[in-house]
């Protein structure tokens, strides 16, 4: 077994990851800032694993404390998940977003280098193909141009990554694009807790549910697909964070250096109105929506090829549409008010 150091491992993903890789076993080093989630998050993943980690409140741009960290544990491989993901608010506060996500991985990369850790597993996205790629995208086509500065800073870092890779052949590093995360720990202890009103669709269905948010806005229905909104391909977050636990297990049998991108998505497209009528179905919830205008910088469609993942790191997705929306309402109707 391991010691795994975990960016922002007191988020969404990196909380179901952190459990998942405690439940195999590994030993886990926590470094958040806690600049969008609350410790209490780990608090709870402790109490499920019935193991414990270990925290450090720390960013991961102060390099001096991330040095120390490393200092004080021999780490044998890093999950980085720390960064900032809202695609609009990039669009206002560029900076911030390069910062966080471009700096901030440079800082750690220097610092793993300077410890002679060279495993690294990077959350990436899906964004990273740009607008001009057919879906289901695939890892053999080219990275694209991404319209926003976050999905920018995914595609760069992936760039800078593979410029590492090739500059030292002892890093080991998978780019790992995510697509649709949605859904919680099976506990519903766990689970995403956004700050104000949600950007994405599934935890606004969720507080539309609870009543938090009085109806969902659509955004559009004239879109080329089966029923006019828009299709993606959605993603359990506890298949997503097993994702982590196989990318790691593929990075420590790999003999030479190396920088791969997988795709972590199901294959299975699905519309807005699919997730909306699911909800609706599992949760027994009534979901008040109305059609708004489209939303400047969606794509139609887009889902993945993940054949990739599933050969090479023996990755199975193995949770349905009924766990998604089940898990999704247990973790909210649980924690109405999030952590
Ligand atoms: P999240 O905001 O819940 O988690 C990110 C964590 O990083 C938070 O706990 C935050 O406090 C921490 N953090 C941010 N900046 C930091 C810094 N400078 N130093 C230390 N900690 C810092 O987000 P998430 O949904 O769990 O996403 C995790 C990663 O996956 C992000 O890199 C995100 O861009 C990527 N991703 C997410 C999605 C999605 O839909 N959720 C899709 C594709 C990729
Ligand atoms: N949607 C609505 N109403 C809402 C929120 C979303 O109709 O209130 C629609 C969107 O228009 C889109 C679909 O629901 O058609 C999914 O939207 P999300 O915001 O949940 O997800 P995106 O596909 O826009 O973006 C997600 C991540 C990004 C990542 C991208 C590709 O949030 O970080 O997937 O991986 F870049």
């Amino acid at each position: 077994m391991a010691k795994i150091l975990v960016t922002g491992g007191a988020g969404y993903i990196g909380s179901h990851t952190v459990l998942a890789l405690l439940n195999k076993g590994h030993q886990v080093v926590v470094v958040d800032n806690l600049f969008n989630a609350s410790y209490e998050s780990l608090v709870r993943v402790q109490k499920l694993a019935n193991k414990s980690l270990t925290f450090a409140e720390v960013d991961i741009r102060d390099k001096a404390a991330l040095s120390q960290v490393f200092a004080q544990e021999s780490v044998d491989a890093v999950i980085h998940f720390a960064g900032l993901k809202a695609v609009g608010e990039s669009v206002q506060k560029p900076l911030a977003y390069y910062q966080n996500n471009v700096e901030g991985t440079l800082t750690l990369v220097e610092v793993m280098k300077q410890h002679q850790c060279y495993h690294l597993v990077f959350s990436s996205s899906a964004t990273v193909y740009g607008e001009a790629n057919q879906p289901p995208y695939i890892e053999t086509q080219p990275l694209g141009n991404p319209t926003s500065p976050y999905g920018k800073t995914k595609a760069m870092v992936e760039q800078i990554l593979m410029d590492v890779a090739a500059s030292d052949q002892r890093f080991k590093i998978t780019n790992l694009r995510y697509f649709n995360p949605i859904g919680a720990d099976i506990s519903g202890d766990i689970g995403e807790d956004p700050n104000g009103i949600p950007n994405n669709l599934m935890p606004f269905v969720a507080q539309v549910a609870v009543g938090k948010r009085e109806k969902l806005a659509i955004f559009g229905d004239d879109y080329p697909t089966k029923d006019g909104t828009c299709l993606r391909d959605y993603i359990h977050v506890s298949d997503l964070a097993q994702g982590h636990v196989d990318a790691l297990n593929w990075l420590f049998n790999q003999q030479e250096g190396c920088c791969e991108a997988f795709n972590l998505g199901t294959g299975d497209p699905l519309s807005v109105l699919d997730i909306v009528r699911g909800f609706e179905q599992y949760s027994e919830q009534k979901i008040a929506f109305e059609i708004a205008p489209r939303r400047s910088g969606d794509l139609p469609a887009f889902w993945a090829d993940s054949d990739k993942a599933r050969s090479q790191l023996q990755w199975t997705p193995v949770k349905t549409l009924q766990d998604m929306m089940v898990d999704t309402w247990r973790w909210q109707s649980k924690n109405p008010n999030g952590y």
